[in-house]
């Protein structure tokens, strides 16, 4: 898999003029085509099912470590500034709450009542670089089997199926980004 030139398919326009916009760093233009790759293929596969908004989670996808934009350390370092001060920066430029909720959303999915579409965003954001994240998988399992109305453990087979290969791949995607300077 390896040597094959990777070419992520094209962020959402509004996603891709806001990083121009923001003089975002290339390694998280690349980051964000990363995941937003990952999350079309999710939806390609169970969206229609799940009936989430595919373009809310496209530009969710595009957008969730926005926030890094004004805390650049969290690009190369731990740290979860970026999350809040994410939704805060696209509330500030007039973007929609339930598109911007995505930014401060993806590294807390534990909490209660968030959107199934939100669990996909954070999915991907785990997924893209072969982590699995079993209480993630399990929360997006529970959403499929009530969508499929299959028992837990067959909706978990599926959603497995769906996201070893994706999971595989992962090293050529960390190549890929690790090429894009901070
Ligand atoms: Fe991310």
């Amino acid at each position: 898999m390896t040597g094959r030139p990777f070419e992520p398919v094209a962020l959402p326009a509004e996603a891709a003029a806001l990083h121009a916009e923001l003089g975002a760093p290339p390694r998280l233009l690349a980051h964000h085509r990363l995941v937003h790759d990952v999350a079309v293929r999710l939806l390609a596969a169970v969206g229609a099912e799940l009936g989430v908004d595919a373009d809310g989670v496209r530009y969710g996808a595009a957008t969730h470590d926005i926030g890094k934009v004004r805390y650049p350390q969290e690009l190369s370092g731990p740290g979860s500034r970026h999350e809040e001060a994410g939704r805060a920066l696209l509330l500030e430029r007039g973007v929609p709450p339930e598109l911007a909720r995505y930014a401060g959303s993806h590294g807390s999915w534990q909490r209660p009542g968030l959107g199934t579409e939100e669990l996909l965003v954070s999915l991907a954001d785990k997924v893209w670089k072969g982590r699995r994240q079993p209480d993630l998988e399990d929360l997006v399992a529970g959403r499929l089997a009530a969508a499929r109305r299959q028992p837990l453990w067959e909706a978990f087979l599926h959603l497995d199926d769906l996201l070893a290969p994706i999971a595989e791949d992962a090293p050529r995607r960390l190549a890929h980004q690790a090429a894009f300077p901070l």
